[in-house]
């Protein structure tokens, strides 16, 4: 029996390894990780993450081939192939900080199976990492230990959230880079069995390890780009009276260009797209390449200003103040049917919002309290400049509450915002909304859930991002 281990049990390791455990009942699957409350939820009725169709997989194999479990040095040294799965944040000090990608918990696992293997391994990063990560990976396991020869292997995932398990069931391709000799295609070959349980072959695609390792950072690169292409169309749409969603869809239907990834929104959020950009940014800076990292550099600042100009838009429209006065928030997760909240742009439109001195109630079917608070509590980081943290006030944080419902939230607001696509958003009754609110009520919409003509013949005043006003 072929036995898997994978480091880290977060919103990759988990996911991918429950479909791995259950298209795959011959491989005996164990998933560990350092944080013990995170295995023990893996382990219980309340999975630590909510992604549709999880809960049957996990349910369906766990115990029989998946395991969850913190001896990670016990499974380690068991194992055959070796997942690592660990997160890979942007840098916050030193060298590179405020780009360059933090490899700290990678270098930790590498260690550890440097230290306990006493058999070959195929050690697979499926960690989104920088480009040449493999070959400093290859030198802390040969250094660290003799006899052992390891393969690595880079496996990027390309799952999204919200639609992880089918993503995992039917991707669109899976990649595998290796080393070009006869060792390195011998490990290619035993991953691409894995896969075959379920893939067809001609979606699993072998490259050579860099290959791999950059297509992984391009390709959130181009996705993020389609973002905020579409969303500087909007500033523009607005100006003009252009609809930016006609405009997307005549756009889309060139099938060279295609309709996917053009919704304009507030923003794009997701602990992802800006942190892999960055590591691009760093990688083109640390090569020469400065226009090609200016190029790339310019996504981010556009999707900042889709944030910024999201806020001074509430602001002005409510007569220049929003002091003192309630705003509703529906939706705080970065996208819809995911729990997330890692780099949500609901953070910088609340922060944004509790600087004019709003009050803010805020609503979200899935994103905990407690992580909201703990998101608008701490100091934004910021990307372009990461010496200056850019501090919220305590008093700030205490104008925050969270709402059970919609209705609650908006009782008694000035306007409501609409920050996260989530389908129940689009059901609401908006007249029983409306009825509640202060007058002049307003609805600011950056996820295009509401039908603005609809809303405005209730008495709304309506913005919606990329809309004729
Ligand atoms: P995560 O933070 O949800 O999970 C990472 C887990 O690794 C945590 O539970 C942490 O405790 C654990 N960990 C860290 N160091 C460890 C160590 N030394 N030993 C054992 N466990 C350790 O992160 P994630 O969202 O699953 O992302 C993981 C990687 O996958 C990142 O590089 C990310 O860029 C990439 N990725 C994420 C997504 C996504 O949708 N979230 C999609 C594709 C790729
Ligand atoms: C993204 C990629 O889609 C995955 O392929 C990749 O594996 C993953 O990043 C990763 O590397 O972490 P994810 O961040 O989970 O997945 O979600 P997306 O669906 O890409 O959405 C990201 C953000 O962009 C969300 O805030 C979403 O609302 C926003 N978005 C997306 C738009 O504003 N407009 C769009 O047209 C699409």
């Amino acid at each position: 029996m072929v036995k898997i281990c994978c480091i880290g049990a977060g919103y990759v390791g988990g996911p991918t390894m429950a479909v791995i455990a259950l298209k795959c009942p011959s491989i005996e699957v164990v998933v560990v990780d350092i944080s013990v409350n995170r295995i023990a939820a893996w382990n219980s009725d309340q999975l630590p993450i909510y992604e549709p169709g999880l809960d049957d997989a996990v349910k369906q194999c766990r115990g029989k081939n998946l395991f969850f479990s913190t001896d990670i040095e016990k499974h380690v040294s068991e194992a055959d192939i070796i997942f690592v799965s660990v997160n890979t944040p942007t840098k916050t000090r030193g060298l590179g900080a405020g780009k360059a990608a933090d490899l700290t918990y990678w270098e930790n696992a590498a260690r550890v199976i440097a230290d306990v293997s006493k058999s070959d391994k195929i050690v697979v990063e499926k960690s989104t990492v920088p480009v040449k990560t493999a070959e400093a990976i290859e030198k802390i396991l040969t250094h660290n230990s003799e006899g052992i020869n390891y393969q690595i292997l880079s496996n990027p995932e390309f799952l999204a959230e919200g639609t992880a398990m089918q993503d995992l069931f039917k991707p669109d391709r899976v990649l595998i880079g290796g080393r070009e000799t006869p060792e390195g295609r011998k490990a290619v070959q035993a991953l691409k069995d894995v896969y075959a349980h379920w893939v067809p072959e001609d979606r699993i695609l072998t490259t050579n390890l860099w290959s791999a390792e950059l297509s992984k950072l391009a390709a959130n690169a181009f996705l993020a780009q389609r973002i905020s292409s579409i969303n500087a169309i909007s500033a523009l749409c607005e100006a003009t009276g252009a609809n930016v969603f006609e405009v997307a869809y005549a756009v889309g239907k060139d099938s060279r260009i295609g309709p996917k990834f053009l919704t304009a929104s507030v923003g794009f959020g997701g602990s992802c797209f800006q942190k892999d950009i960055l590591n691009l940014v760093y990688i083109s800076e640390c090569n020469g390449l400065s226009v090609v990292a200016n190029y790339w550099k310019q996504v981010i600042q556009i999707n900042d200003y889709q944030k910024n100009r999201f806020v001074n838009r509430v602001v002005s429209s409510m007569f220049n103040t929003v002091s003192g006065k309630k705003i509703a928030v529906l939706g705080f997760a970065f996208k819809k049917d995911t729990g997330d909240t890692r780099e949500t742009p609901a953070i910088d439109v609340c922060k944004g919002l509790l600087r004019d001195n709003a009050t803010i109630s805020i609503y979200d079917p899935q994103a905990t309290e407690d992580q909201i608070q703990r998101d608008l509590a701490t100091n934004k980081f910021d990307w372009n400049h990461p010496v200056h943290l850019q501090p919220m006030s305590p008093t700030a944080v205490k104008q925050v509450s969270i709402a059970w419902d919609a209705y609650e939230a908006a009782k008694a607001a000035h306007g409501l915002c609409i920050l996260t696509d989530w389908d129940e958003f689009k059901e609401l009754d908006y007249q029983r909304i409306y009825d509640d609110m202060q007058k002049p009520a307003f609805v600011f919409d950056g996820r295009d859930v509401v039908d603005p003509e609809k809303l405005r013949a209730i008495g709304f005043i309506v913005y919606a991002i990329g809309k004729p006003l």
